[in-house]
Parts: C-alpha cells; structure tokens; sequence
C-alpha cells in the first residue's frame, strides 16, 4: 500500500545487489512512495548486471561508485544532484563486506589488511559518504540518512568476527555525525539494526542458518524481512520522523531485550 510517504524526496540508494538485497527492498518502496532516487554499487558488484532490473523498474539511472573512494563519491554526489535536478533528501547506506568472513578466517586468526578492508567498506564509508554530502552541500534541510547495522555490535556473535567490529564504529559515526549534521543542516542520522536476513551478505556469515532459526525462536513477532526493514526505513525518510537522529533503531521483532524464550527452553530440554 503506498501513502505517498516520500511524494517530492529525491535520493540516493547504495547496495542493491540483486532481489534479495535489503536496499532492492527499499527501492521498490521508496518508488512506490513518490520517491525519486539513483541507484549506486560498487562497480564490481554490477557485474552480475541484476541492478539494471531494478533500475528499469523504478526509472532510476545508476552511478558506479565504490564506497570506499572519496574521489568516486564526489563524482556521485555531483552526478546525482544533476539528475534528480537538485539537493538531496534521504541517503541509505546498505553496505557490507568482510574479506575476513568471505574467505573463512576465525577471529583469533584474522588477516589484519583485511580487517582494515572490512572497516573501511562496512563503516568509514559510512563517514566517506556523509563527508561528501556535507562537502558538497548535497542534503536539504530535515533530510534523512540511514545506514544497516546488526547487534553484533553490543553482543558477542563469533561467528561475525570483524564486521561486529565493524558495526560498532558504523552506529558510532551515525551518533557523532548526526550530531555534526543535526546542528549543520537540521539532517538527521540514524542506523536500524536488523535482524538476520537470507541476503547475499547475510548467508555469508558462518553459520547463519542456525543464528536465523536462533534469533527467530527467541523474538516474540520472529525475524524482521528485508520487507519490513525497507517500511520501516522508508519511515524514517519520511516527515514524520523528523526529531528521530543519531538513534541505533532495533528492528529485530523484539530479540534484543529477550533472555530466553518459551520455544528456545523447548528446544534444548527435547
Ligand atoms: P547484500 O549482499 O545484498 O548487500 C551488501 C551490499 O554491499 C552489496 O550490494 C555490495 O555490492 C555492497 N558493497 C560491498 N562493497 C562495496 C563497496 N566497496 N562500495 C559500494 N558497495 C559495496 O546484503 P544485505 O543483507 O542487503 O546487506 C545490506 C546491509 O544490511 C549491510 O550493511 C549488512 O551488514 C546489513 N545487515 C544485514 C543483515 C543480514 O542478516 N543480511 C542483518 C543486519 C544488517
């Protein structure tokens, strides 16, 4: 159902890699919404050319840019503010990667170049993006920018290694960039940390099956989809959460304030 939450908002989608992608999700609701927007991935995942679908779908054009370059950000921003034909309202950053769990690494036996190449694709370029914005002075006033967060950020999940590292600067940007934004351009900066989703980057976590079947039993409403995460991120882009900044937003179907559940006793005293 569409309630024309985004009618007018013009913005900037990083990381739908294909239909499975929290940010293809977004997309799709933010175009059902009235949003005008770009598409943006790093070159490289654009390969597999599944963006292209989307970009058609949604009549959005897409600019190449890995998230980790400065200088490709600069030619984003730039080239985006020409086609939306003006400043921009809402930014998602929805991007994750860890050379470290892609290749199988425990955490006491991490390669520390790319544990750098984690935080430097799962956070700094968090920091990298909003730099840019605020460089450029891309953002309109009461916008709005979101980036995906997990909370392995406050508990310990070993399977997650560097990228819990990874979350926790990535929430810690969103607070004191919110704060720099907030005062700046009255922008706000928030994360939703969500629950595990069958993503790409998702399903690349060791053992991830077990965690989503774990976190699912333990949270009463069971696991959020990418589908709730994109409605709640199209909330946050809208108007009526215009005092809601520098907030790690939980949208875990109530997991993180759980201690044990009646189906998880079950479980373990079959
Ligand atoms: P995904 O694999 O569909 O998306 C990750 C995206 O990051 C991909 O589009 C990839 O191309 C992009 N990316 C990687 N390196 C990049 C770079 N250098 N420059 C630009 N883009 C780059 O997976 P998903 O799950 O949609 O991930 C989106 C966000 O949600 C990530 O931040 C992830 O950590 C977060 N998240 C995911 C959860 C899950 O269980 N799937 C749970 C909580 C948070």
């Amino acid at each position: 159902m569409s309630y024309n939450l985004l009618k007018g908002k013009k913005g900037i989608i990083f990381g739908a890699l294909d239909e499975k992608s929290i940010a293809w999700k977004v997309a799709l609701r933010a175009k059902e919404e009235g949003a005008e927007f770009v598409l943006t991935n790093a070159p490289i995942a654009m390969r597999m050319g599944e963006i292209n679908k989307l970009a058609e779908h949604c009549n959005a054009q897409i600019i190449p840019a890995d998230a980790t370059s400065v200088e490709d950000l600069e030619n984003l921003f730039t080239k985006a503010q020409e086609i939306l034909g003006g400043k921009i309202d809402f930014i998602l950053h929805s991007i994750g990667s860890s050379p470290n769990i892609r290749k199988g690494k425990e955490y006491g036996d991490l390669n520390y170049d790319w544990f750098q190449k984690t935080l430097d694709i799962s956070a700094l370029s968090f920091h990298k993006v909003m730099h840019v914005a605020e460089k450029q002075d891309a953002m309109n006033e009461w916008g709005s920018i979101v980036a995906l967060s997990y909370i392995a950020a406050q508990r310990v999940f070993p399977d997650y290694t560097d990228m819990s590292h990874a979350k926790a600067v990535l929430e810690s940007i969103a607070r004191n960039y919110g704060y720099r934004f907030g005062k700046m351009k009255k922008v706000r900066v928030n994360t939703i940390s969500q629950s595990p989703t069958k993503t790409t980057a998702g399903t690349g976590v060791g053992g991830f099956d077990a965690f989503y079947d774990y976190a699912d039993k333990m949270s009463p409403l069971g696991n959020a989809s990418a589908e709730d995460c994109a409605n709640y991120t199209i909330t946050l882009f809208s108007d009526l959460t215009r005092m809601v900044t520098m907030q790690n937003l939980m949208h875990d179907g109530g997991f993180s304030y759980m201690g044990i559940s009646e189906d998880i006793v079950e479980m373990i005293s079959k």
